[in-house]
């Protein structure tokens, strides 16, 4: 009896057993499946981050072309402009003096009663004593918007420029303190500056440029953290593995997704008309570009940013 009672219990058995180890397959497989998911998610997204960098350091190279063009066209037509106001400047002061001569000699004998008569009606009817008055300042003023010009054309100059000049062995380090030196008084009272300041092997780099960066970063921090509780400036250097990392962190306001992807294109700027021209990053950019180097933003808006600028240290120059 027992007999025929076996096969069905061995049969049910070995159904059981078979069907756990499907099971325990389709779990494994399951994980795998998911697993390889993740992965490939994971890869997709790296993908479209590279994609998205690439798109952005092909736009800032096309910009930097048309930057080029554009500070090429304007530097040749504002150097004549510059050189002709020199000049108007002088011819001004001669006429200037020519008629405070007139006016003089109107108050003497010395000349004929009519000529005296219509030289003074002439003075009155074109109001030459304001337009003397006014002509300085109109100078002045026009002499201030095209120094302005030509800091906006270097700036765009300095975005656009794919040659390093004057490279020299720098220690980066003492060229960042110099710079913060140099921001002492802009720095002190509004920001609590701290610095963690580790030594950095010598580089063949532009330390004018560098320092440049170093300022534009350092302002752009300040600025930030304007309105900011305990605004916090954080500096710090350190070189591993032949780079060296310079980083700038501030407790201020951060920046949106959106202006993070704008923030190297030349006169991008949130500020207020007037208090910023949009080129400090570009500069930035052209300058770290130059130098084979990186720029590394992380920001929270509300919270703080993160400036890393990442630059290999350079102990031959390639020529
Ligand atoms: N540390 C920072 N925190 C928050 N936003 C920043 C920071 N640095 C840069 N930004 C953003 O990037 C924009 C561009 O900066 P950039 O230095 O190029 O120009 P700017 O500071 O506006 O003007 P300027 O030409 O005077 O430097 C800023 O207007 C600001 O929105
Ligand atoms: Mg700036």
């Amino acid at each position: 009896m027992s007999d025929d009672v076996n096969p069905y219990q061995q049969a049910h058995a070995r159904e059981k057993a078979a069907r756990l180890k499907a099971e325990m397959l389709l779990e494994d497989k399951s994980r795998k499946l998911y697993l390889q998911k993740q992965k490939l998610e994971e890869s997709y997204a790296r993908l479209r981050q590279q994609e998205s960098a690439m798109l952005q350091n092909e736009k800032l190279a096309t910009l930097g072309t048309l930057s080029a063009g554009i500070a090429h066209e304007i530097n040749n037509p504002l150097a004549f402009v510059l050189s002709n106001m020199e000049s108007l400047n002088n011819y001004t002061l001669s006429f200037q003096k020519l008629l405070r001569l007139n006016q003089v000699l109107l108050q003497t004998d010395q000349v004929p009663e009519d000529t005296r008569n219509s030289l003074a009606k002439l003075i009155d009817e074109e109001d030459l004593s304001f337009v003397s008055e006014d002509i300085s300042e109109l100078l002045k003023d026009t002499g201030d918007g095209l120094c302005r010009v030509r800091d906006i054309i270097n700036n765009l100059r300095s975005f656009s420029r794919t040659q390093n000049t004057d490279q020299v062995e720098t220690d980066l380090l003492a060229g960042l303190k110099s710079t913060l030196k140099l921001l002492d008084s802009e720095l002190k009272g509004n920001v609590d500056l701290q610095l963690s300041l580790h030594e950095l092997p010598k580089t063949i780099c532009n330390p004018n440029e560098l320092n440049q960066v170093f300022l534009n970063l350092v302002i752009n921090a300040k600025q930030a953290t304007e309105n900011a509780k305990d605004a916090t400036v954080i500096i710090s250097s350190r070189c591993k593995n032949d780079t060296i990392f310079i980083r700038i962190q501030d407790n201020g306001c951060g920046m949106s997704d959106d202006v993070k992807k704008q923030i190297f294109v030349p006169f991008f700027t949130t500020k207020p008309v007037g208090k910023g021209t949009g080129m400090g990053m570009a500069v930035a950019y052209g300058i770290i570009a130059d130098h084979q180097g990186k720029i590394v933003v992380q920001s929270k808006e509300g919270v703080g940013t993160i400036f890393e600028i990442q630059l290999p240290v350079v102990t031959e120059t390639l020529t």
